[in-house]
């Protein structure tokens, strides 16, 4: 196939970042996609329906001229988390929450420790039907980094997902064949979103010939074995699997660093990587559902009307992008070659 259209997709987990980066990540996603699940771990986080509030005035302030794209705002939960949070953030439109184990990644010292503490909020977001966004890894010091989310499904994943029959959650940005076979055994109310780079890539691409730190994410890139099953999973069509770039700028001397952040910056390529992907599977008919529909119809919200435009068209990944603040940032996939193309006309 040489060309193919969707429904508008929307990236179901995303950050954004705050300031003048707002000029550069609001502009990247709105150009392909009608809606985001933007992530709370700002300095300091969003932890209540003012600061979304607040947060979501200054994106929608930073989208192109005519852009009607709609960032969806989540909270940061903490051991501080209270119901009335819970319930003062859904009056307020906010329709998610976050789970950082705390030092999971990037700005998540202040999130939980101690995660069945967390449970009358739990309780409180099922009531009022907030999904719960989770990232699932644990963070004890003895676990191995690449087992860290094998881990979590035994230790908190399945406890929770047993407490909370009506409650939707999501496990975000899986990475290994024990994560997707989690949520394909688990009932309707558990779903997951994939990046483009656990589909892309595997531990060789962070490690062999050097260390590749604009490769560098959280959860760490796994082994072969888990990448393929995680293209197995988007092939099969699933509706249980969606699109979720994980897209996180990070400065380049930030990444180029002795202790590089973690977070590949996907916006400018994400959904043409994604195209790339289901075409090598051979699975172009199954890419609409993920990129389009499986998500909507999750979170309970309407799917696009508007559709987009794919062309198997070859061209190069900048080698840098410059922020606002004159920073470069190098975005992932930087200086490779992707075979589809977006088509604006
Ligand atoms: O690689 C990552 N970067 N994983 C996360 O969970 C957070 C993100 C970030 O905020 O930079
Ligand atoms: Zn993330």
């Amino acid at each position: 196939m040489q060309q193919i259209i969707i429904t508008t997709p929307d990236d179901w987990h995303l950050h954004f970042r705050d300031g003048d980066m707002l000029g550069e990540t609001v502009p990247a996603t709105a150009r392909c996609f009608a809606r985001a699940i933007v992530m709370p771990n700002l300095v300091p986080p969003v932890v209540n329906a003012k600061l979304a509030n607040e947060y979501k005035a200054r994106i929608l302030a930073a989208r192109p001229q005519g852009s009607n794209f709609e960032p969806l705002m989540t909270l940061f939960l903490t051991n501080q988390t209270t119901k009335q949070d819970i319930i003062d953030a859904k009056n307020s439109g906010v329709i998610a929450a976050k789970l950082y184990p705390a030092g999971a990644t990037t700005n998540s010292a202040q999130a939980v420790s101690g995660i069945e503490a967390l449970y009358p909020v739990f309780e409180e977001m099922q009531i009022q039907g907030l999904l719960l966004l989770v990232h699932g890894e644990v963070t004890e010091s003895h676990v191995d980094i690449f087992d860290r989310e094998r881990v979590f499904i035994d230790q908190y994943m399945a406890k929770i997902v047993q407490a909370f029959p009506e409650l939707k959650i999501v496990f975000e940005h899986i990475t290994t064949s024990d994560a997707a076979e989690f949520v394909l055994s688990s009932a309707g109310n558990v779903a997951a979103t994939i990046t483009p780079q656990h589909l892309l890539l595997n531990r060789n691409d962070l490690l062999v010939g050097g260390i590749k730190p604009h490769n560098y994410c959280l959860p760490v890139l796994k082994r072969s074995s888990h990448q393929q099953a995680l293209r197995k999973v988007v092939a099969s069509g699933s509706n249980k699997f969606f699109l979720g770039t994980d897209s996180a700028p990070h400065a380049k001397h930030a990444k180029e660093n002795a202790c590089g952040c973690a977070g590949c910056y996907s916006a400018w390529s994400a959904l043409e990587l994604y195209t790339q992907v289901f075409d090598e599977l051979d699975a172009l008919d199954k890419l609409e559902g993920f990129a389009s529909f499986h998500g909507a119809d999750f979170y309970g919200l309407p799917r696009n009307t508007g559709t987009v435009r794919l062309d198997k068209k070859s061209w190069t990944v900048p080698e840098s992008v410059i922020l606002p603040s004159g920073e470069p940032i190098v975005p992932f996939f930087a200086g490779q070659t992707v075979n589809w193309e977006i088509n604006h006309a």
